[in-house]
């Protein structure tokens, strides 16, 4: 028995049966390459779900979570650290926002960026029945108020009724929106380009509808940049894209690099009717270990030139997946923003999955029958051609 089959073997004995996990067990990365137990390597198109931005071994990244490590992990947020003060106030100049709450994950962040805006909400006027619309088919996380405002109802189903108050619209369909707005509305919440769900960016129009809505009404805008965010699709934020911006943000996965970390943030307008102390807290949220993290990503983001970087190298991406689409006929289309790319098949993916790994190549679905690339943001041409001859392979 090889030594990755032991460890599977262990693992599906001790863990709760909550993944169906792919066979294979990694242990160590380097640059955009991953490396099993079993001494095998593979070109990394999936950053771990869209969270390994800088690749695997950033020097500098490493040393910082090091010395960190030496200083001082964790405090609590009854006192100040120097890193999430750091942190807080680049993470503020990047995203254009005022404010940041650091929590531990992207469903902690929807989770404050809901509770910021109903309290927004009852400041103004004292209520419990607000309402929020959400996006079918929009993904937000797995807590319960993050799950409530998930516009899939398979993963809803087992966990009604959820948060209550909540109404679905269609994504890229203002009208649809517009329908659902009453004078309980206090926000509509939405990812800036939606990833779960398929990997359908927002389209301009939409967006900035959107926000023209919530002006006219004093609604507030909040957008999910958990995975389409830090500089995946060739901007700081997605929605620096399209001229707008939003009230309450939410953001994580490339936010740490690997270290378990997120944010939402507002704007100081949004702020001043906001949470106040004692409406939300967390034991761990923005501890040193994690906001060092936060700091270094930023640092390096702006050393290595990473969102220019995706900007730049977007075009060719998009041509590679191009010429794969007219060369293999399984696949519908490809689509996406930056290095947030979708290929859908005329067939479910998950057997290509298996097939890719076999071949030396990470690649996730983001529905039945879409191939999702979100690989890390240091890729390079060598790696775009590599990535897209193993999948010409796998998928002819
Ligand atoms: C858009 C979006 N929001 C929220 C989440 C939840 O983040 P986390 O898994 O860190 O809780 C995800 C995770 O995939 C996501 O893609």
């Amino acid at each position: 028995m090889s030594t990755s089959q032991q460890y599977m073997e262990k693992g599906d004995k001790n863990f709760l049966h909550t993944y169906n996990r792919y066979p294979v067990v990694f242990e160590r990365g380097e640059g955009m390459y991953l490396y099993d137990t079993d001494g095998n390597k593979y070109l990394d198109a999936a950053a771990g779900i869209a969270v390994f931005a800088l690749g695997y071994g950033n020097k500098e990244y490493n040393d910082a979570l090091k010395n960190q490590i030496d200083k001082i992990i964790h405090t609590s947020n009854l006192y100040y650290n120097v890193p999430s003060v750091e942190a807080a106030e680049k993470l503020n100049k990047v995203s254009g926002m005022d404010r940041v709450f650091f929590t531990n994950s992207g469903t902690e962040a929807i989770e404050g960026a809901i509770k910021s805006a109903l309290k927004y909400a009852y400041t103004k006027k004292p209520a419990s029945d607000y309402e929020i619309i959400a996006m079918e088919h929009s993904f937000h996380g797995r807590s319960m108020g993050a799950l409530s405002v998930t516009g899939n109802a398979h993963y809803r189903e087992a966990f009604g009724p959820g948060i209550g108050n909540i109404k679905f619209a269609k994504y890229n369909d203002l009208e649809s929106v517009k329908a659902l707005v009453n004078e309980k509305t206090c926000a509509v919440i939405m990812e800036t380009v939606q990833g779960e769900g398929g990997i359908y960016p927002g389209k301009k129009e939409f967006i900035e509808g959107v926000r023209k809505l919530c002006d006219e009404k004093d609604i507030l805008l909040i957008l999910d940049e958990v995975q389409c965010g830090m500089g995946r699709t060739g901007s700081m934020f997605a929605f620096q894209q399209y001229g707008i911006k939003p009230d309450i943000m939410a953001t994580a996965k490339a936010l740490g690099c690997g270290v378990p970390v997120g944010a939402f943030l507002m704007t100081e307008r949004v702020a001043e009717k906001s949470l106040v102390p004692g409406d939300h807290g967390s034991t761990y949220g923005g501890n040193p270990l994690a906001t060092a993290a936060v700091l270094e990503v930023l640092n390096q983001y702006e050393k290595l030139g990473i969102v220019e970087h995706v900007k730049n190298l977007t075009p060719y991406l998009e041509e590679k997946l191009e010429k794969l689409a007219s060369e293999v006929p399984c696949i519908k289309e490809t689509r996406g923003a930056g290095f947030m790319r979708a290929i859908e098949l005329d067939r479910p993916v998950g057997d290509t999955v298996d097939k890719a790994r076999e071949a030396g190549l990470i690649v996730i679905t983001a529905g039945a029958n879409i191939l999702r690339l979100v690989p890390p943001l240091i890729m390079e041409k060598e790696h775009i051609d590599e990535m897209c001859d193993i999948l010409k392979k796998v998928l002819s």
